[in-house]
């Protein structure tokens, strides 16, 4: 919650006529910011009195905001069946780096093991989104099994400090009638399937983005537990952001491009996200954790 600062509610004001997502980097400290004017260096450095100037690392961060225009083209990128050890973090390395979010569909097991994942997800406003706790195919289980999974992935989320999660990405895309009605969780799964699990070949994840036509709405299904997907995401979220592309939560394209919120007992999938643009998107709120950050005056 470090990265919540208190500017954050007059942003969000400032900017709901267009939909403000308060994400914030770390507020700067002004007594580190030297001002501009005592330091000409490009008029005549040799008189230059300034002591060599301090390391980058001390430079303030500048504050960002980020920002979601619902008439600009968006589109969500998923990253399934960690959290990995090393990846998850790189990739979040990545979106960081370019103030940009995706939606993680974790599997509960791998929650447990690496706790630290999810948490850093939540406070970089990635959603979070349940694989099933063992990626079992959920389709096969009996309705009581199906639960019982469920519940031990949400164990595993609770576990961790982040919320049990409303959406549920099934294993394989796999649903039947039991997984659609039984669950109370929205079924999400991805009208663009990178192929990232089968190729394990970044350059052409990469070429295949890159080659489609049009990527308004879409939810794109990646990994992160391969090295072949990280590279790829570290050349397609800069990449797809220079098209004009908004990288959005899958909650969030669904509200903005779509005007609705996930509704229980509901899948989502091909169909739906080829679905065009609507004319009465949502705006979504602050949510309660970036409130909860915001400090009391
Ligand atoms: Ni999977």
């Amino acid at each position: 919650m470090y990265r919540m600062i208190s500017f954050l509610l007059s942003a969000a004001v400032m900017f709901s006529s267009t939909g403000c997502v308060g994400h914030a980097a770390a507020l700067p400290e002004p007594q580190l910011k030297a001002p501009a004017a005592t330091v000409p260096l490009q008029e005549n450095p040799a008189e230059s009195s300034a002591p060599d100037s301090a390391p980058e690392a001390e430079e303030p961060e500048e504050p960002y905001v980020r920002v979601i225009d619902p008439a600009k083209p968006m589109l969500a990128l998923t990253f399934d069946d960690g959290p990995h050890e090393t990846y998850t973090g790189q990739i979040l390395d990545i979106l960081e780096a370019n103030h940009a979010v995706a939606t993680f569909f974790e599997i509960g097991c791998n929650v447990a093991k690496y706790p630290a994942a999810v948490v850093r997800e939540a406070e970089l406003g990635c959603e979070i989104g349940s694989h099933s706790n063992v990626h079992k195919n959920l389709s096969k289980l009996k309705a009581n099994a199906l639960l019982e999974d469920l519940a031990a992935a949400d164990a595993a989320f609770t576990a961790a400090g982040v919320p049990a999660p409303n959406l549920v990405r099934p294993p394989y895309g796999e649903v039947n009638k039991t997984v659609r009605t039984t669950t109370g969780r929205s079924l999400i799964t991805w009208n663009i399937d990178t192929g990232d699990w089968r190729t394990k070949d970044a350059q052409k994840i990469i070429s295949y983005v890159q080659g489609l036509e049009n990527l308004n709405g879409a939810v794109v299904l990646m990994h992160s537990i391969y090295e072949s997907s990280v590279q790829a995401a570290a050349a397609l979220v800069p990449w797809l952001q220079e098209q004009g592309y908004q990288l959005v939560t899958v909650t969030e394209l669904m509200a903005y491009y779509h005007g609705e919120l996930p509704q229980p007992n509901t899948l989502y999938g091909y169909t739906y996200f080829c679905k065009s643009r609507t004319d009465t998107p949502l705006t979504l709120p602050v949510s309660p954790a970036e409130e909860e950050a915001v400090p009391e005056a």
